[in-house]
């Protein structure tokens, strides 16, 4: 690969990555801002939007740094670092589809309680808030360690 291409592609991968780990700190500080400042039914929609828009531009910015980190590392021997990367980045891929499709079920669940209001329900929103917060903190953890791998790849 020419060093053109090289600089191009390392580029474009720190753009991505900053794109995603920027979006997910983002994420982090608006969720306790709209928790402390808007009414149940308003945070559900305004999560219920933020959640579609975010995930338009957060799959795009992870499907860039993986693209651009597949073809840097492409050429390279199979050792520890280009695999334990491979790993990472298809065990993140999976844990965010299953975050994405329990977030789904959050809004369901917490729209249903304000139209219902009875404890069996509060009980189950209270239970998958618990399982979706450890879904969002694996997915920052796996970022994070991939984002350290890569520097590892990188130098
Ligand atoms: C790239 C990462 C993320 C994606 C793609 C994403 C996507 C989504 C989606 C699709 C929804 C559901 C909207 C619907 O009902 O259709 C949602 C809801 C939500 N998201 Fe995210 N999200 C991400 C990260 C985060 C982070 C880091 C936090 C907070 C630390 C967060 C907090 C929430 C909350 C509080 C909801 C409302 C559902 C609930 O009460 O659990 N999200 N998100």
């Amino acid at each position: 690969m020419g060093d053109t291409t090289t600089t191009v592609l390392a580029g474009l991968l720190i753009f991505g990555t900053s794109v995603w780990i920027g979006g997910l700190i983002a994420i982090a500080v608006v969720a306790r801002v709209a928790s402390a400042t808007l009414e149940p039914a308003a945070r559900v929609a305004f999560f219920r939007s933020l959640g579609r828009s975010y995930g338009v531009v957060g799959t795009v910015a992870l499907v860039l740094a993986y693209g651009t980190g597949a073809a840097l590392v492409s050429g390279r021997s199979w050792t520890g670092a280009p695999i334990a990367a491979v790993v990472l980045a298809a065990v993140l891929a999976a844990t965010l589809a299953v975050g994405v499709a329990q977030a789904r079920r959050m809004t369901r669940l917490r729209s249903g309680l304000l139209d219902t209001n009875d404890g069996a329900a509060a009980a189950e929103v209270r239970r998958g808030a618990g399982r979706a917060g450890a879904l969002r903190a694996t997915i920052a953890l796996l970022s994070l360690a991939l984002l350290a791998v890569g520097v590892v790849l990188a130098t």
